[in-house]
């Protein structure tokens, strides 16, 4: 395996790779409707990774070490070929893990498509049980019933389930009980996401912010809990069990408890670019670099190049750029792939 490392020896494990930057949600933390609406510039169809074009891309970031991709997006579900992808993703190039991160909306029906193409595992979004809170939560009203749905057909098919709740403060807190019983019951991780200051426009308040520790604190004193070790270095998520055998929950604190220092992540927006941070401005047009005529040594060596130049660390900075009170440049988290 290639031991190519950034120059704080962070090596390259990790690829996210966003399929397309729409989505049929519009969840204020991340695509806000008034930001978001009819008027919006989404990437055109040309400007798009092909089918064709992802698998030589990716296959460039596993002669790298690459040994997990993740496909996000927007929301990944909304590209019809994404199966595909996924089949040769696991059969031609032999992807270790294979995951995907969701809203849940079109799960269920593609629930059969996704597994019989060889999808290892699946990470679906919940913000709420409420009606109304979900509803809010995805910016168009819709109760979760439809995501429940999905979530119960992946776990029926015995695709490992992870949910994600982001936790905003006057929003979705009071669900926290509720969400961590339900994925109990199931058998399925809950992960905890403290609300990011991702993009420009989702009107990030710190006050908003519920950190990590006070989450493991309502949910211990329900059902108590004790820290379980990363199940590998550099994992996002900080673990926690329920002493009464009932799983566990995550906790993914980029705010009050960063974690750049393992970061092994990178990322690749639906235009092909590399971004190395989730919160860079920048990202290097490596599709472009395809399309003028690369071959696969040529994209080994652009990717090797840009990730020998990374040094990234924004969550660890965040309290000195945000005290500067000058806005810094970021691009917008559907854009880049979460
Ligand atoms: P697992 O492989 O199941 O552990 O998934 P994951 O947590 O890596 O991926 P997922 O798509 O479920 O992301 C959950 C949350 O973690 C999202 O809000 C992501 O934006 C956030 N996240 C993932 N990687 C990073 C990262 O490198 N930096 C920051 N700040 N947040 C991240
Ligand atoms: N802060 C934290 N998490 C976010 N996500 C989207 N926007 C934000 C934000 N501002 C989450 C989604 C999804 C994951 C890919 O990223 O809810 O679970
Ligand atoms: Fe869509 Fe996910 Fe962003 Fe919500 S968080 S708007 S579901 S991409
Ligand atoms: Fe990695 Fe950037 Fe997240 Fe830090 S803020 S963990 S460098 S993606």
């Amino acid at each position: 395996m290639s031991d190519l490392r950034d120059p704080f020896q962070r090596p390259l494990r990790d690829l996210r790779i966003s399929v397309t930057d729409r989505c049929n949600f519009r969840c204020p933390y991340c695509m806000p409707a008034e930001v978001f609406g009819p008027g919006y510039a989404f990437m055109k169809d040309p400007q798009l990774m092909t089918l064709a074009e992802l698998v030589r891309i990716a296959r460039a970031f596993t002669m790298l070490g690459v040994q997990k991709i993740r496909l996000t997006g927007g929301e990944p579900l909304l590209r019809a070929d994404v199966p595909d992808l996924v089949r040769a993703l696991k059969q031609e190039l032999r992807v270790p893990d294979v995951a995907l991160t969701t809203n849940g909306w079109l799960l269920e029906k593609l629930v059969p498509a996704m597994c019989a193409a060889g999808l290892d595992r699946v990470n679906v979004s919940l913000d709420a049980l409420d009606p109304a809170i979900a509803g809010r939560m995805n910016g168009h009203g819709l109760a979760p019933d439809r995501v429940l749905r999905g979530i119960a057909a992946a776990g029926a098919a015995g695709l490992p389930v992870k949910l994600n709740m982001v936790v905003q403060r006057g929003v979705n807190d009071g669900e926290i009980l509720a969400l961590a019983e339900f994925a109990r019951e199931r058998g399925h991780t809950l992960r905890f996401i403290e609300f990011m200051d991702v993009g420009n426009t989702n009107h990030w308040a710190a006050a908003q912010v519920v950190p990590a520790r006070e989450i493991v604190e309502r949910v211990g004193a329900r059902w108590p809990l004790e820290p379980s070790a990363p199940a590998y270095r550099g994992e996002v998520a900080a673990r926690y069990r329920y002493r009464d055998g009932h799983g566990e929950i995550g906790l993914i604190s980029s705010v009050t408890e960063p974690f750049c220092r393992d970061c092994h992540r990178a990322r690749l927006s639906a235009d092909g670019k590399i971004f190395t941070c989730l919160f860079s401005a920048l990202g290097w047009d490596l599709l472009g670099a395809l399309r003028a005529g690369a071959d696969d040594a040529e994209l080994v060596r652009y990717v090797g190049r840009v990730w020998g130049g990374r040094l990234d660390r924004y969550s660890d900075e965040r309290a000195e750029v945000l005290a500067t009170g000058e806005p810094r440049a970021k691009v917008e988290m559907s854009y880049i792939g979460g």
